[in-house]
């Protein structure tokens, strides 16, 4: 891959003038947005405010139909899905997509297809290559799992796990395939607060411990302020307001938001969040 142009010091990510449209609907508009290395940006903002939508572009799922993006020098934009995940930007989804009869395992392995393991035709011809970059995938895909807690589960189904372990695995997946930026999109999502707390620890010591820079899609406010060094908040498609976990929180407009989506408080903006 070319040598990319970077200002050192400068974001990792950087966003100008984003749109996305579905037939009539602006899901973004003339969004921007900016992350620096080894931050944890959360993005917050009333159902349909368009956050899954900005992950989709970052990850290059869609195209923005006006709008840059950067990641590191490159212009991901032109680039797609696999091309972007092997830059370093991983995601998770906002609803569970693991594989629930494969093992833990398996499932944490699937995160490191990207880098290229061994391909069949090594394999059938039992070449030394074929096992080095297996096993480098397996411990690759083990040290994700440690990471998150679950190396001890690593061969049980996925789908027997807990629900909140299933989350877990959703991340380990996203860090086999050794990030630079992770997009987590609402982890925490149906966890409880016992859940969520050592799920906000593990996403700060990402960020602190091992330099992942951090962009986070949740609704709980209280998880949001445990581990966001800045927050943006969308509204219909545009950003309605940015700044520190504390400022936005009592941002009228943020507030006012959240209210008039209907949302209740225990989720948004506007309380101490469950
Ligand atoms: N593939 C699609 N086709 C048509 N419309 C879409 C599509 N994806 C998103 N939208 C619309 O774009 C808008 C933004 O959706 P998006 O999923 O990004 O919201 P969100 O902020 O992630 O909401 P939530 O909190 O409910 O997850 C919504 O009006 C949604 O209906
Ligand atoms: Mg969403």
């Amino acid at each position: 891959m070319s040598a990319p142009e970077r200002a050192p010091g400068g974001p990792l990510l950087e966003g100008r003038g984003l749109e996305v449209r579905f037939g009539g609907v602006r899901a973004l508009q003339g969004v921007d947005l900016t992350v620096f290395p080894r931050r944890v940006v959360a993005l917050i903002g009333p159902n349909g405010a368009g956050k899954t939508t900005l992950f989709n572009l970052v990850s290059g799922f869609y195209r923005p139909a006006a709008g840059t993006l950067r990641f590191d020098g490159h212009d991901l934009t032109r680039l797609p899905p696999w091309r972007i995940a092997r830059l370093g930007i991983l995601r998770t989804f906002q609803t569970l997509r693991l594989f629930p009869a494969l093992s833990v395992l398996d499932n944490a392995l699937a995160g490191r297809h990207m880098h290229g393991g061994g391909e069949p035709w090594q394999a059938a011809l039992g070449l030394p290559s074929f096992h080095r970059a297996e096993r480098r995938a397996q411990e690759g895909a083990m040290a994700a799992l440690e990471r998150v807690g679950l190396a001890d589960r690593a061969h049980v189904p996925a789908g027997s796990l807990p629900y909140g372990d299933q989350r877990r695995l959703e991340i380990a997946r996203a860090l086999a395939g050794e990030p630079r930026l992770l997009l987590l999109d609402e982890p925490a999502a149906g966890m409880n607060p016992a859940e969520r707390r050592p799920l906000a620890a593990l996403v700060r010591d990402l960020c602190e411990r091992d330099g992942i820079t951090v962009l986070v899609v949740e609704h709980d406010m209280r998880f949001v302020a445990g581990v966001a060094d800045e927050v943006v908040v969308l509204d219909h498609g545009v950003e309605l307001a940015r700044g520190t976990p504390e400022t936005v929180r009592r941002d009228p407009r943020v507030i006012e938001a959240y209210l008039g989506s209907g949302r209740r408080q225990r989720d948004g903006a506007s309380g101490g969040g469950a």
